[in-house]
C-alpha cells in the first residue's frame, strides 16, 4: 500500500539576542514535538533581523548561538531540516515578488509594525514595512501546509495565506495555501512586570522576560519578583493578568490544568506558587542548556550541519521561485 504523504511543516524564529520562554513554549516546543508526525523545515530567519540595527560583532553571535539552541531544543536534522535563511538566496529573491503582490494598505495594519515603529521610531526603515512580504516568501517557498507559531504571528500569517490566494487566483496554484498551527498552553507568554504585554526579549527590564539560557538563581529571582495582584488565590479568571499568566507557564511546563493547579495551590498563597513555577521552569530548561553548552564546544560541527542543511532547502527553495516566475512571464 502506498505509504501517505507527510504534511509539511514551515516555521522560523529570530536571531534576535536571547530567546525566551515565550519562543520556546509558544514555538519551539512545537517545533520539536511535530516532527514526529510531520515533514519539519525550520529557519533561522537572520535577513528578518536587520529591520532592526544589529552590531555585527553580536549578530554573529546570536545567529551562531540561536542555531545551536535549536539543536539543543530538540530540533533532530536527520529528520528535518534546519537552515539559516540567509544562505538560501530564494528567500530575498521571492520576497521581492511578492512584494509586488501585497498591499501598502494590508501592511499598514500590520499590529507589529505599527508597534516597532513606535520603538523604533528613529529607524522606521521599508524593511520593518515589508517584513510580511519576507514571511509569506519563507513559508510560501517550501510549499508548506502548516506554521506553528505563537499568537503574535497569527496576523502576519493571515496576510501570507492572502497573498498566497491572489496569487494562486491569478496565475494556478502555485503556492499551498498554509494553516496556522497555534498551540491551547503557552502560545501567549506574557511579560513578568506587565502581564498584559507579551514576553519579549526587547523589553528593556531584564526581569520581564526569562531567557532559554537563562542561570537558574536569575529565574528563580525574576518568578519571584512576578507582578501578581491583591487577591493571594491561585485562581485563573479575568482581572488577574498576573497570575493567569504564571499558570499558563506552569500549566504548559508540567502539562497540568488549571483545575489542577487551583487545587494544588488552593489556601497556599503566591509565594509558594511563584516558587513551584520558577522550579519547573528551571528543571525544564536545565537538560537544554547542557546540550546547548556542549554543542558551543564544537564550532565546526555546526557549521557543517547548517551548510549540508541549507544545500537540503535550496533545492525545494529554487523549484518554487521558478514555478513563481514562470507565471509571471520571466524567460530563462
Ligand atoms: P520571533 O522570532 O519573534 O518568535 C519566534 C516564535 O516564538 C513565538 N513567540 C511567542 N510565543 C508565545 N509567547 C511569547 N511571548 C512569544 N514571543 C515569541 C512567536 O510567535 C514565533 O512563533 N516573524 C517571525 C519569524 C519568522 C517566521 C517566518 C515565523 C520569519 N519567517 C515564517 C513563521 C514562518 C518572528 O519574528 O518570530
Amino acid at each position: 500500500m502506498e505509504e501517505q504523504k507527510k504534511q509539511r511543516i514551515y516555521s522560523a524564529i529570530q536571531p534576535s539576542g536571547m530567546l525566551t520562554l515565550g519562543n520556546y513554549l509558544g514555538a519551539l516546543r512545537n517545533w520539536v514535538a511535530m516532527q514526529d508526525e510531520y515533514e519539519c523545515i525550520y529557519t533561522v530567519a537572520d535577513l528578518h533581523a536587520i529591520t532592526v540595527r544589529q552590531t555585527p560583532a553580536d549578530f554573529r553571535r546570536q545567529i551562531l548561538e540561536t542555531y545551536a539552541l535549536l539543536l539543543a531544543v530538540g530540533v533532530d536534522t536527520s529528520r528535518s531540516i534546519l537552515f539559516i535563511q540567509s544562505h538560501v538566496a530564494e528567500h530575498s529573491q521571492l520576497a521581492w515578488l511578492l512584494n509586488c503582490y501585497t498591499q501598502f494598505g494590508e501592511l499598514s495594519r500590520m499590529t507589529q509594525f505599527k508597534e516597532k515603529s513606535i520603538s523604533h521610531a528613529d529607524n522606521v526603515n521599508a524593511g520593518l514595512f515589508t517584513y510580511p512580504a519576507l514571511m509569506a516568501a519563507d513559508i510560501l517557498l517550501y510549499q508548506a501546509d502548516r506554521v506553528p507559531v505563537g499568537h503574535d504571528q497569527k496576523q502576519h500569517l493571515e496576510l501570507t495565506r492572502d497573498v498566497a490566494i491572489r496569487f494562486n487566483n491569478l496565475y494556478g496554484d502555485v503556492f499551498t495555501v498554509p494553516e496556522p498551527f497555534i498551540p491551547k498552553t503557552g502560545a501567549r507568554v506574557k511579560s513578568l512586570q506587565d502581564p498584559t504585554q507579551k514576553m519579549s526579549k526587547s523589553d528593556a527590564n531584564p526581569n520581564a522576560w526569562v531567557a532559554i539560557l537563562d542561570k537558574p538563581d536569575d529565574i528563580m529571582r525574576k518568578f519571584k519578583r512576578a507582578v501578581t495582584d491583591s487577591e493571594s488565590c491561585v485562581r485563573y479568571a479575568e482581572g488577574k493578568d498576573g497570575i493567569n499568566n504564571l499558570m499558563e507557564i506552569y500549566a504548559a511546563v508540567t502539562g497540568k490544568t488549571y483545575q489542577t493547579i487551583e487545587g494544588e495551590f488552593a489556601g497556599k498563597g503566591y509565594g509558594n506558587f511563584k516558587l513551584a513555577v520558577g522550579e519547573a521552569v528551571v528543571e525544564t530548561l536545565r537538560p537544554i542548556q547542557a546540550t546547548f553548552a556542549d554543542l558551543m564546544k564544537n564550532k565546526d560541527y555546526l557549521q557543517s550541519v547548517w551548510r549540508e542543511n541549507a544545500q537540503k532547502a535550496e533545492p525545494i527553495a529554487r523549484r518554487t521561485l521558478a514555478k513563481a516566475m514562470k507565471k509571471i512571464g520571466y524567460i530563462f
